[in-house]
């Protein structure tokens, strides 16, 4: 009985880890995230457009992992969150289609789309 339960219990958390690192980003849903989420508000402010070829690889992995948004004053998952889709999703069409779309997943998606658009990256992009 004990054993059923224990392996019972090991197959659920297995199956639970595969799901939550199984998550394939797709990074053609990041570049629109980024353009219209987090650029249309760049252009309206004195720092204007912020290309993804504008930093390294190794330095954009380093702008997501420490979070720090505007030197600390907010935090870059902030503007992933669904809390921020949801304030701006009325006069945002990227916030109101992916409204439903996990955080994580979100962030993972951007996260490739800055990868692969880093300046020395497999495709140096643009903001638009
Ligand atoms: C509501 C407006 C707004 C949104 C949305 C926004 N940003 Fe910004 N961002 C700014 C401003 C303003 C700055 C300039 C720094 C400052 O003064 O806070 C900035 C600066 C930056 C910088 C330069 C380094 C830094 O942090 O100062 C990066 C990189 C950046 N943003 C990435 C992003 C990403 C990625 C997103 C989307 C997930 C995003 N931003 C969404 C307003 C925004």
């Amino acid at each position: 009985m004990k054993l059923t339960t224990t392996l019972a219990v090991g197959t659920a958390l297995s199956l639970f880890a595969s799901t939550a690192f199984a998550y394939d980003a797709d990074w053609k849903r990041g570049r629109v995230y980024y353009r219209s989420v987090c650029t249309s508000c760049h252009v309206t402010q004195p720092v204007g457009t912020i290309n993804p070829s504008s930093k390294t690889k190794a330095e954009w992995a380093a702008y997501v992992k420490a979070d720090k948004h505007g030197k600390g004053k907010e935090t870059v998952k902030q503007y992933v969150s669904k809390t921020y889709r949801e304030s701006i999703k009325s006069g945002n069409k990227a916030a109101e289609k992916f409204i439903a779309v996990p955080e994580t997943e979100l962030l993972a998606d951007i996260q490739l789309f800055l990868q692969r658009g880093a300046k020395d990256g497999e495709a140096p992009a643009s903001c638009n």
